[in-house]
């Protein structure tokens, strides 16, 4: 290896990502590739981050404390994704570690999918599809796979921040009436990335009103100890009969079970998943029985687009951190970062 390359900081990312952001990350970096589908296992991941001073991370690698320990010239963890959950962040910020996340980046394109998830629940888009597949469509029908009116319909947004407010947005277009929850307090120096612009027409309530009075329930919060299973039996309960849930945010912000035996009761009209937990789905889940449930593998940023302006984010969030600055889009701001070693 040339003495130069010898000199540049080693950079674990732990899958393939868009080969122009890896090519961009290897003009400052050796880029220490785990060039697999699948996370690297633990053992692996322990032994990679040893001799790393970054990492690039997936929403399935789990960055806790103990993985962060084994990292003693780690400076930033770079996370290609908006949430965070997967990491540490007390343990990072204590390690002089900071964390870097895609936001905002990815806010129109998840928008679009919970939208088209939302449409897909209403209008029974995947079962009419199998049933034509299935050679089932005879004839036209006055009672052939009714679904619900879209239009005009009330849409209840749980967390108003960057893809709440995208989704509202794409309400307005639909003529819908939109209801959202926010939480009452704040975090004291949490940072606002996001467009605050209003939504004309949107209202503020709380989240038993927006469940009783709301057609479609979208979820948009992150995955935090106060949102885990912000959604179960009761608040199921308390939705309109024939509701339908959209969760694109995380799977654990619900109880699964609890919103299958409110599907499979009657009580919802149906659910359209973009998250579950665990992920994957374990094939014998029975949601997966349900007609009226859509799940799909998690790709709410999932265009062209996105995911490329996303590991660039990444690659500069690392750049930034390896430059001894916090990263521009940084989960733990508060962190004071550790010298190179
Ligand atoms: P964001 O701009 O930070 O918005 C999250 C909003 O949730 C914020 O407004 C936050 O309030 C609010 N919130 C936090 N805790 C709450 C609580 N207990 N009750 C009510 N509201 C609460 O983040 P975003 O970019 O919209 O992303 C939201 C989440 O979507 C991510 O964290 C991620 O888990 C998920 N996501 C999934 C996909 C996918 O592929 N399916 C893609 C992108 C994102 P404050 O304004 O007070 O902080
Ligand atoms: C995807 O789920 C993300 O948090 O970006």
């Amino acid at each position: 290896m040339p003495a130069n390359e010898a000199s540049k900081p080693l950079v674990f990312v732990t899958r393939p990502i868009a080969e122009q952001a890896l090519t961009e990350l290897a003009g400052f970096a050796r880029v220490d590739l785990w060039d697999d589908e699948m996370p690297p296992p633990r053992a692996v991941l322990l032994e990679r981050i040893a001799h790393a001073d970054a990492i690039l991370t997936l929403l399935t690698d789990r960055i806790d404390a103990p993985v962060i320990a084994a990292a003693p010239r780690l400076r930033v963890i770079s996370n290609l994704a908006v949430g965070v959950d997967n990491i540490d962040l007390d343990a990072a910020t204590r390690a002089g570690v900071a964390v870097g996340h895609t936001p905002g980046v990815l806010t129109e394109t998840t928008a679009d999918l919970a939208f088209a998830l939302l449409m897909a629940a209403a209008r029974r888009i995947v079962e009419a599809d199998s049933y034509t597949r299935q050679g089932r469509w005879r004839t036209w029908g006055p009672r052939l796979m009714l679904g619900r009116d879209v239009f005009g319909a009330t849409l209840g947004i749980v967390g108003w921040g960057a893809i709440g407010r995208a989704m509202a947005r794409r309400a307005a277009g639909f003529s819908m009436r939109v209801l959202y929850t926010t939480r009452e307090r704040k975090p004291a120096g949490k940072p606002h990335r996001h467009n605050k612009a209003e939504v004309p027409g949107a209202r503020r309530v709380a989240l038993d009103e927006l469940l009783r009075e709301s057609d479609f329930v979208s979820l948009h919060v992150p995955l935090t100890p106060e949102t885990r299973a912000m959604l179960s039996a009761r608040e199921f309960r308390a939705m309109k009969r024939g509701a339908i849930l959209i969760n694109t945010a995380r799977g654990e912000v619900i109880d699964q079970r609890a919103l299958y035996e409110a599907l499979a009761s009657g009580h919802l009209g149906g659910a359209a998943l973009d998250v579950t937990s665990p992920e994957p789905i374990a094939p014998d889940d029975p949601l997966l029985t349900l007609p009226n449930a859509i799940v799909t593998p998690h790709i709410g940023s999932a265009s062209h687009a996105t995911r490329l302006r996303m590991a660039q984010i990444a690659v500069a969030n690392i750049r930034d951190a390896l430059a001894g600055r916090l990263p521009a889009y940084c989960a733990n701001p508060a962190v004071r970062l550790r010298e190179p070693t």
